[in-house]
């Protein structure tokens, strides 16, 4: 029986997942197939867009939690065109899937608690944490994960923690007209109710508004530029999920 279950995800799940010959690529790095299918192109298209530097030569990447998928290789394939040096942070299981590459590093580690000086990493000009934020905020101390990350910025250097969900956005559009007309249109036919939002309650397990605009202003505090960013609207969760930049200036 498949590990796979997209409600009950965290750091360990995805060792035993990495091992699991029953999942698929999508489902192997948390997502349902119809999720991810067909779009890694206007993924990584959109994380080009907010990671410019990426599109330079010779930039020093750290990927933490790139998870092994068409997403990854994609990147990978990209950071070698671009000659740029590139390290890698998951855990042991998901590195044993990616193959080696001569520009890439891969190391077996859970950011930040398991790294012993962090500082040996080195600078980088871009650090990218796609689809990964949401399990120290859950698991360990996401602030610990977000200042360890940034400190590793080089000047003018790029962090884009992608694809967060966030449930105040998820609540918002669910309140929406256009979330019933959607609901109608793709779910109803096969009898599921409709998800009304509940408001007004505490979900310490979830990301909300109140979470990122204390990242943002806590980040711009202490010496970055940060912003939130929305997805391309064709990004298959685009209505609930966002991203956050942060520039060393
Ligand atoms: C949802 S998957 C995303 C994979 C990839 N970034 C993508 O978007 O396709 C999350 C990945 O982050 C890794 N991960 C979660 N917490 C981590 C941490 N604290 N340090 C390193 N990797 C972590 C998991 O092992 C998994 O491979």
């Amino acid at each position: 029986m498949s590990n796979f279950d997209p409600n009950h995800l965290g750091y360990e799940t995805f060792k035993h997942l990495a091992k699991d010959p029953s999942v698929n690529q999508h489902e192997r790095v948390g997502f349902p197939a119809w999720y991810r299918e067909g779009k890694v192109d206007l993924i990584f298209e959109d994380i080009l867009r907010k990671c410019s530097h990426l599109n330079r030569e010779k930039m020093r990447i750290l990927d933490i939690g790139p998870g092994w998928s068409d997403l990854t290789k994609k990147f990978l394939d990209h950071c070698s065109q671009q000659h740029h040096e590139v390290v890698l942070i998951d855990c042991q299981e998901m590195i044993d899937l990616i193959p080696s590459y001569p520009n890439v590093t891969k190391i077996a580690a859970k950011f930040p608690e398991e790294l012993n000086n962090i500082e040996n990493l080195g600078e980088f000009d871009v650090i990218l944490t796609y689809s990964v934020i949401q399990y120290p905020f859950v698991e360990t101390s996401l602030f610990k994960f977000i200042d360890s990350a940034v400190t590793l910025l080089k000047r003018e250097g790029q962090f884009l923690a992608g694809d967060i969900p966030n449930i105040s956005m998820k609540k918002r559009f669910l309140a929406s007209e256009t979330a019933k007309i959607y609901h109608e249109k793709f779910y109803a036919q096969d009898g599921n109710l409709f998800p009304e939002p509940i408001f007004n309650q505490l979900e310490s397990d979830q990301i909300d508004d109140g979470v990122l605009m204390g990242l943002l202003v806590r980040l711009r505090m202490s010496g970055f530029h940060a912003f939130l960013l929305p997805q391309q609207a064709e990004l298959p969760m685009a209505n609930r999920r966002e991203d956050l930049l942060v520039v060393r200036p």
